[in-house]
Parts: structure tokens; sequence; C-alpha cells
């Protein structure tokens, strides 16, 4: 460890992000009843230009007026290319009670992004004595955005989580590609004529991974598009966790279950994880600092390794 100590994120599940547009008012009980971590009431691209006011209007409602439960309640608002995002910030902050937990800024492309929506928060707050500091969340989803992911993560103490979003990501990158996540036909390795698909999201979520990582954020896999594609989405969150993504996004609620059994340790992958304590605790006994179990090595590491499994089991259940 650099002499620099990684901080640790907020410890509170975030499994899986429930989106629905904030016009679409009949959703909203369905999402507050569901079993996501954290809700997103959206008044960016899932509603209309002609909808932005009524949509801004219906969230602020919704957001005292419907229970939201031990949900982290989240609303995404408008990029800072568009003429709606102070607008939604000054009514949101100005009108909404105590119970909105974050902002969600999309396509976020430089630390300075983050800094004005964390003026005009701050300032609104002092003003109508806000005493619940309004957390951030952030999508990476643009070209600047992956390339000045560090610089972003490390914009703001308000900012909690960092999402990946696909669709926009690959728009602004010019990849060609129409879906939304997952495999992608022509991205393969050809070998003695057999194709072998490839990732083509993982650097980005890999560098997500370690930007938040690096500042105790929460990196978080965005939308998978096609929620007829069960085993694709599971495909795609399993690749996620396994880089160190703690949850994905849902865009319809049948995908809610899929990644909660993803992003929740097994109980293999926890019973395993501390049998390696154990190991560990009695190669320590012997004054060893390595040991084998079940064949393999084991060492110091790889308490830290396993640490990680019993952790995030351990937050997931005090927080049910
Ligand atoms: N949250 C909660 N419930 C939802 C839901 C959501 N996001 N999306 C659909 N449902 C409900 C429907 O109301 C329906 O309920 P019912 O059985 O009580 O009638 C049920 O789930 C099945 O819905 P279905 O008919 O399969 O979907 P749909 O055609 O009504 O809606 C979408 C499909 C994609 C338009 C809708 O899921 C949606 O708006 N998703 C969110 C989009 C979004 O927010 N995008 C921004 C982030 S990328
Ligand atoms: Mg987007």
């Amino acid at each position: 460890m650099s002499f620099r100590l990684q901080p640790a994120p907020v410890a509170r599940p975030n499994r899986c992000q429930l989106f629905g547009p904030g016009s679409n008012t009949k959703l909203f009980a369905k999402m507050a009843a569901s079993a996501a971590d954290v809700i997103n009431l959206d008044l960016e691209d899932s509603v209309a230009p002609s909808d932005k006011d009524a949509a801004r209007a219906n969230v602020i409602a919704a957001i005292d007026a419907v229970d939201w439960n031990t949900k982290t309640l989240s609303v995404r608002i408008n990029g800072l290319d568009t003429p709606y995002w102070y607008r939604d910030v000054v009514d949101l902050l100005e009108q909404a009670g105590d119970r909105l937990d974050q902002i969600m800024i999309p396509k976020v492309g430089c630390a300075a992004d983050v800094y004005a929506v964390d003026a005009l928060v701050t300032a609104i707050e002092r003003a109508k004595g806000r005493t619940k500091p309004i957390a951030f969340e952030v999508i990476i989803e643009s070209a600047a955005g992956i390339a000045h992911v560090e610089e972003i993560a490390a914009a703001s103490p308000r900012l909690q989580a960092m999402s990946l979003g696909a669709a926009d990501f690959a728009a602004s990158m010019g990849m060609q590609t129409t879906g939304i996540g997952g495999t992608q036909d022509n991205y393969y390795m050809l070998q003695n004529g057999a194709k072998h698909w490839s990732d083509p999201w993982h650097w980005a979520q890999a560098a997500i991974v370690a930007a938040c990582r690096t500042h105790g954020v929460l990196p978080v896999d965005g939308p998978f598009g096609d929620f007829s594609d069960d085993d694709g989405y599971r495909a795609q969150a399993w690749r996620s966790a396994t880089l160190g993504m703690v949850g994905k996004w849902a865009i319809h609620p049948k995908q809610i279950a899929l990644a909660n059994e993803v992003f929740t340790p097994s109980e293999a992958a926890v019973a395993e994880a501390r049998a390696i304590l154990a190991a560990m605790e009695a190669a320590k006994a012997n004054g060893e600092g390595a040991t084998v179990y079940k064949g393999r090595l084991v060492d110091i590491a790889s308490i830290k390794q396993a640490e990680v499994v019993v952790r995030q089991s351990d937050m997931i259940a005090s927080s049910a």
C-alpha cells in the first residue's frame, strides 16, 4: 500500500439501481416496492423535451409522497450541455424534502462539471438550511469522461458512485454498435478460423474501477438494453463483478433479481473466503506468512482478497 491509504467507499448496498422515467408516475410505487437497493428517478434521456417540466414536478412530489423505505433515492438530472439542468438542481433542492439522498450527474466530462453542480447545490443547501447533504453519483459515458475519469472520481467529497453508461459512451467514442452493453458480434479474435469474442467495455470498466477505488467511490456497471436476454445480462454482470464493480443498473424490473444474484456474494463464496481466513490464522499461529489451502498457495494478500468478499457479504446482511 502506498503511504496514502485507499479510502473506503460508503458502506451501503448498491447491487441494483432501478431506473424509471420521471414522466411515468405509475411506475413510482412499483419501483419503491421492488428489491432494488437504489432508485433512480430520471429527468434525462428517458424524458422527452416537451415533458421535462412535468417530469421534474412529478419527481419532486413523489420524493415526499411515496414510501421509498430504506432505499437510496437518487434523481438523474439533465446534462450540463442542456438548458434544463440548473432548474433540475434548483427545484429539487428548494422544493423536495430530505428523503432525497443523491443527484446523478450524467455525461460528466471533467472535474469542473462536478464542481459546478457542487457549487450550486452547496449554495442552495445553505440558503434553505438543508441539514442533510446531497450525495452525488456520476455517469462516465463520453470520451472526455473516460479520459478524465481519475480527476472526476476525485472531484467532490459528495461523490459516492460512478457508473459506466454504455450507450452514450459508444456513441461518443464512435464505436460501431447500436447495442447497449454486452457482447458485440464484430468484436472478436480469430484463431485457426474460430471466433473468440472479447469484451469491448472491459478497459473502460477497469479504468472506472481503478479511479473509484483510488478515491473511495463505488464503481457501478450501467444499463444492459436487451431486457429479454437474462443470460446476456448475467454474463455482463459477472464480468463487472469480477473486475470489482459493486452493482449494475436495471432498466426493467426483471433485471433486478439478476443484479442482486450476481452482486450478493454467494454462500459458497463466503464460506470459501472464511476458510481461507481460517487457514491463514492457523498459518500465523505457526509463524508462517504463507500456507497451502486446497492444493494452492494462500498468503497475506489472500487475507485481503478474502476480506473483500466477507466484508461485502456482512455489509449487505447488516443493511437487510
Ligand atoms: N420500474 C418498475 N416497474 C416497471 C418498470 C420500471 N422501470 N418498467 C416496467 N415496469 C412494470 C410495468 O409497469 C409492468 O407492470 P404491471 O405488470 O403491473 O403492468 C411490468 O413492469 C412489466 O412491464 P413491461 O410491459 O414488460 O414493460 P413496459 O413495456 O411497460 O416498459 C420500458 C418497458 C423499457 C419502457 C420500461 O421498463 C422503462 O421505462 N424502463 C426504464 C427506462 C429508463 O428509465 N431509462 C433511463 C435509464 S437508461
Ligand atoms: Mg446516457
